[in-house]
């Protein structure tokens, strides 16, 4: 039995903030701080806050742009976070209304509807509260039987689930699988941190997989290996978390928010990724050369290039290696998925694809795929 890749959606938002608006609203922030702590900048007891440059975070990144779910407040210099208006508990949570969004896009492209699903893996970096699970509130909404569960690996949590959705088909525990990346990311950047107020962006993604058998889509990709690994690194961290109350700590506080040390990820991560895609593309008896399409993880245009020219020995073309971060930035694990459900259609049965992400933990997830003849309107 072949386990494939039947549907992927991609729900986006509608706010937009481009690197000039995002830099202006910092470097305003960033004099009124200095100009209120004078004294102690020039007595040497606290830093200067530098000014942040448009030029420089395209150039460093490829980021040209990102999506905010709520948009107010991250451009205000009195706020500096995105003011989410609260829910009841009698209302649908945010991250299960985006996660839906892009789930209906999916079962649409897959020709599934709910009744077809008998699994909810929600996926992403952070989940809005501990529990019930987002996923079990998805499964509510959708009227989807079965079971659902919420898992968390960063910036890997999209391919690490889709693995995790290959194996409940293989095994037979599940029928059909709809995996869900609702990437929140926004109320955990440090809008007032120079070097990482423009990395992330939001989005939300989805994708169904299930057997080859009860396939019905215009475009299967079957899934012929997965492959997942993780190596502890301190290097990217998010320190956000339940226990700041018993720890008698601000939760808000600079090194509970999103922090990285980006030049050892990037030293770090392209040479283990480059390493892990060439294993797996031997192993399955291809050569890297073999791969029509590369859907890369979406957190810096130059790490992508690296990688790719340690694997081709040149750069790849955006027809090869599709870049999406230029507009949606870094949307933690949904950056490859946006990447294979937007550029996916055009290729033709036989053709090899990755779908890789790499990131937080460090986490390397990758799913080697091919496309097969589609069957829509097979019954
Ligand atoms: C984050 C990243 C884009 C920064 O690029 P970089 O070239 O490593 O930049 P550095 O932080 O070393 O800074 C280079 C210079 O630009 C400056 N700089 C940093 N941020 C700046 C900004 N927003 N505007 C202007 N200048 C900036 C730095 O102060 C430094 O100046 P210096 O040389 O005088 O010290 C890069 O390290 C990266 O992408 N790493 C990959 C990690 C990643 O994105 N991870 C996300 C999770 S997977």
């Amino acid at each position: 039995m072949s386990v494939v890749i039947s549907g992927a959606g991609v729900w986006t938002p509608e706010h937009r903030i481009s690197n000039e608006e995002l830099v202006e609203a910092y470097n305003r922030w960033a004099v009124q701080y200095n100009r209120k702590n004078q004294e102690a900048i020039e007595s040497g007891a606290c830093e200067e806050k530098p000014l942040s440059s448009a030029e420089f975070i395209e150039k460093a990144s490829g980021i040209k742009s990102r999506y905010a779910y709520i948009k107010d407040g991250i451009l205000d210099i009195d706020t500096m976070f995105p003011r989410i208006p609260p829910r009841s508990e009698e209302q649908l949570s945010h991250q299960a209304e985006m996660a839906i969004s892009a789930a209906e896009i999916a079962l649409q492209q897959a020709a599934k509807t709910s009744e077809d699903i008998d699994m909810v893996i929600v996926s992403c970096a952070y989940t809005e509260r501990s529990y019930p699970a987002i996923a079990i509130e998805v499964q509510h909404a959708l009227g989807i039987q079965g079971s659902g569960f919420d898992m968390l690996v960063a910036c890997s949590a999209a391919t690490f689930a889709l693995q995790r959705a290959y194996d409940a088909i293989a095994a037979g525990s599940a029928r059909c699988v709809l995996v869900i990346n609702p990437e929140l990311t926004s109320p955990q950047v440090n809008y007032c941190d120079r070097d990482s107020h423009f990395i992330f962006g939001d989005v939300a993604t989805a994708a169904i997989v299930e057997s080859d058998a009860s396939a019905r889509a215009e475009h299967i990709w079957d899934i012929l290996d997965t492959r997942a690994i993780t190596r502890y690194s301190n290097n990217i961290r998010s320190n956000f978390g339940y226990l700041a109350r018993s720890e008698a700590v601000d939760p808000f506080a600079e090194d509970r928010l999103f922090h990285q040390n980006g030049r050892k990820v990037f030293k770090e991560v392209c040479p283990m990724a480059a390493r892990h895609l060439a294993d797996q593309i031997r192993a399955a008896g291809l050569e890297v050369s073999d791969i029509r399409r590369w859907w890369l993880h979406q957190a810096n245009l130059n790490m992508n290039l690296l990688i790719t020219k340690k694997l081709l020995g040149r750069n790849l073309t955006q027809d090869e290696a599709p870049t999406v971060l230029d507009t949606y930035a870094n949307t933690a694990s949904a950056g490859s998925i946006i990447a294979f459900a937007q550029n996916h259609q055009d290729l033709d049965p036989g053709d090899y694809g990755i779908i890789c992400s790499f990131g937080a933990g460090y986490s390397i997830g990758s799913l080697l795929i091919q496309k097969t003849e589609g069957k829509m309107g097979s019954g």
